[in-house]
């Protein structure tokens, strides 16, 4: 059994792809589900919880994450567990409401379990975002609509982070 589960929500594929991206930089030690379909059954067995979200509305969560969230928060155990959490937006179109995704789902987990892998804000072009405290975003953020040539960049040295944790 593989110790990281890599959860995503994803309305038109792109934050599924890095969700299979993430996998293969764990070396595939790592299993990937969709929120849509998975159960709390399946993802107990994990130690390590990677959670992929994409913003819609404006500064809204994913749809079918907005329907998991809720039963994710309240039944699943998170005693030892440890999250680090991705977003997927636009920094162009949704300027002031870039990746907002990571802050809600770091908001509604924080309380609960311990959250890991944030990273400095540099490099990102975007006018504001609740994902950002400190100059700090609480997450990885991602914009595959219009700087998708730095997501490799940015996933590499994401997941060294991770690997240094995630033991
Ligand atoms: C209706 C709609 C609303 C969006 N709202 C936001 C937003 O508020 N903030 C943001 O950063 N990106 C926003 N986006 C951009 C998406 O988050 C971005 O395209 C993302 O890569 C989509 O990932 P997915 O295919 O995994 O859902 C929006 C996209 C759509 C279609």
């Amino acid at each position: 059994m593989n110790k990281i589960a890599i959860l995503y929500g994803s309305s038109s594929g792109n934050t599924e792809t890095v969700a299979n991206r993430i996998k293969d930089m764990f070396d595939g030690k790592a299993d990937v589900f969709d929120v849509g379909s998975v159960s709390i059954d399946e993802i107990k067995p994990y130690q390590y919880l990677i959670l992929g979200a994409s913003t819609t509305g404006i500064g809204d969560l994913q749809d079918d994450w907005d329907g998991f969230l809720p039963t994710f928060s309240s039944k699943m155990d998170f005693t030892d567990k440890t999250v680090a959490i991705f977003g997927l937006g636009d920094s162009a179109s949704f300027s002031d409401s870039f990746a907002e995704s990571i802050f809600i789902l770091h908001d509604e987990l924080k309380d609960k379990v311990k959250i890991v892998g944030e990273i400095a804000d540099e490099g990102y072009t975007y006018d504001d975002s609740l994902a950002v405290e400190d100059e700090k975003w609480l997450g990885l953020a991602l914009d595959e609509d219009n700087e998708y040539d730095e997501t490799e960049e940015r996933l590499t040295k994401w997941i060294e982070q991770l690997k240094e944790i995630f033991v």
